[in-house]
This record gives structure tokens, C-alpha cells and sequence, in this order.
């Protein structure tokens, strides 16, 4: 994508995200419907519809060609990653925002023929903006967030993951889980994946594993990492599809094989 018209974008993108988030923040304490999705603790609002709705809007009027995903369903079909995408989750941690009332983001990942070229995670409550821009780097709130070339091993790590993950269940082997837990210095669940995302890209947490996003839940994390020299990949080693439900394992360089060949046994 060429640097002008990328920055146009940028410029806007940033705009509408100051924007929503406002909107989100004076509808926080009121008394907005809330419904659940694929089961009973999987919620939506009426706040994550009407963002996403906000957002498609401006995107349609302004960039009438280009391309919109998102979770709530206001975005267009999509099949294939050709043109100009714009991947929205517009409240990532709906449990947080309803039951915390903060921990949550408003995630927005645009792509170009399947490249990241531009991502945005915006901590809403804490008016914190995590971006990545392909090849100029990532940003907190504008300031540069170092390459992740520190020297970390297990040991001393802090991995994102859900408890769920320890569990006996289908997807994973939860002895080598357990195992993970007691090796690492110590375990973090934020319930936002856009965040989660972004505190690997910030150096505040090493890695983060999870069984089960879908491409809004990563797509701005993933250009974010990216420009930080950090690495995105399923939880099988093999790399993302931004068209699908993946696993994930987003972490510093320096720890991915072990964690890889040592402690996730996919079943
Ligand atoms: C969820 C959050 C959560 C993650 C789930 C996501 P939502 O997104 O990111 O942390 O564990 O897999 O679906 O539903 O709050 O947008
Ligand atoms: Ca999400
Ligand atoms: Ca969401």
C-alpha cells in the first residue's frame, strides 16, 4: 500500500477509534440490553452493535471499496483477502466491559492483499492507543515500543493464558499446560485478546497462548507483535489463517520453540 494514502487511513482510523470510544465511555453506566451469543456466558450488547455499526458506517462513506469484517455483523461476506480489509472487533472483553466496566479494547486490524499494514488496539477506559504500522514500528499512546530483543527464557517469563487451558479438555494436552505454569514465573488472564496481544507487543508479558480466536480477536495484535520483531503463529507451529478460527501462540521469538516443542501437545 502506498505511504499516502496508508496515513489518509491511518488518520481516519484513528479519528473514528477517539470517537467510539467516547461514545462507549458515556454509555458505560447505563442500562444497555445485553444478550448471549453461543452460550450463556458468551455476551454482546447492544454498545458493541451500535460501535460496529459506527464504524462501518464511516468506512463505507469514506472508502466506499474497501472491505469490512467484523464481529458483530455489519461488515460485508468476505472469502478471500484481495483489496483493502478493515477486521473490527468493536468491544474485545465484552465480559469485562459488562462486568468490570474496563480491561476492554476496541480492535481494528486493516489489511492490504492479505499484508498487515495497519493496527489499532485502544484500551478504552484507560485511553491507552496501541498501534503498528508495517515497517515503521509499534506504538503506545505514540511512543515507540522497543524491539523485543531482550534476552528472556522460560524461567523468567509471564504467559498470557486462560486457566481454562489447565483443564482436561479436547484441544490441548493440560498435563504440559500445568507443566508451563509451574516453569514459567508466572500466569496473567486479561480476558481481552486485543490486550493480551498488545502487552506481548509492549514486553509486559512474554507470550500468550489461547485455543480458539477468530480473526478480529487478532488481527491488529498480530501487526502490532509483527513490528516489534515478536512472532504470531497457530498453536501448531504453522501460521495464521486471517480468514478463519485459529489457535494461537503470540509470543517473544526467543521462547517460541520451547513452548511449541516442549509444552503445547495439541490433541
Ligand atoms: C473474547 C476475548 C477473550 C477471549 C475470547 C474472545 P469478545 O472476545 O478476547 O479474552 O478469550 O476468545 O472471544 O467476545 O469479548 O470480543
Ligand atoms: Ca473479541
Ligand atoms: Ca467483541
Amino acid at each position: 500500500m502506498n505511504k499516502t494514502i496508508r496515513q489518509n487511513i491511518y488518520n481516519d482510523a484513528e479519528k473514528w477509534i477517539y470517537q467510539a470510544g467516547k461514545l462507549i465511555r458515556e454509555q458505560i453506566h447505563d442500562n444497555y440490553q445485553i444478550d448471549t451469543k453461543s452460550n450463556a456466558n458468551d455476551l454482546v450488547t447492544e454498545v458493541d452493535r451500535s460501535t460496529e455499526q459506527f464504524f462501518a458506517e464511516k468506512i463505507r462513506e469514506t472508502y466506499p471499496s474497501h472491505h469490512i469484517v467484523g464481529e458483530e455483523g455489519y461488515g460485508d461476506k468476505v472469502d478471500s483477502l484481495d483489496g483493502t480489509i478493515w477486521i473490527i472487533d468493536p468491544i474485545d472483553g465484552t465480559m469485562n466491559f459488562v462486568h468490570q466496566k474496563r480491561n476492554f479494547a476496541i480492535s481494528i486490524g486493516i489489511y492490504h492483499d492479505g499484508i498487515g499494514e495497519i493496527g489499532f488496539i485502544y484500551n478504552v477506559m484507560d485511553d491507552v492507543l496501541y498501534t503498528g504500522i508495517k515497517g515503521e514500528g509499534a506504538f503506545r499512546n505514540g511512543q515507540r515500543l522497543a524491539q523485543l530483543t531482550e534476552q528472556v527464557n522460560l524461567e523468567t517469563s509471564i504467559i498470557a493464558l486462560n486457566s481454562s487451558l489447565a483443564c482436561e479438555s479436547k484441544r490441548i494436552n493440560e498435563k504440559k499446560v500445568q507443566q508451563l505454569i509451574k516453569d514459567c514465573r508466572g500466569t496473567r488472564s486479561y480476558g481481552s485478546a486485543a490486550l493480551e496481544f498488545a502487552y506481548v507487543a509492549e514486553g509486559i508479558v512474554d507470550a500468550y497462548l489461547t485455543m480458539r480466536l477468530a480473526p478480529w480477536d487478532f488481527a491488529a495484535g498480530l501487526i502490532l507483535v509483527n513490528e516489534v520483531g515478536g512472532v504470531t503463529v497457530q498453536a501448531n507451529g504453522q501460521p495464521v489463517n486471517l480468514l478463519e478460527k485459529n489457535t494461537i501462540l503470540t509470543t517473544n521469538k526467543q521462547i517460541q520453540h520451547q513452548l511449541l516443542d516442549t509444552y503445547i501437545d495439541l490433541k
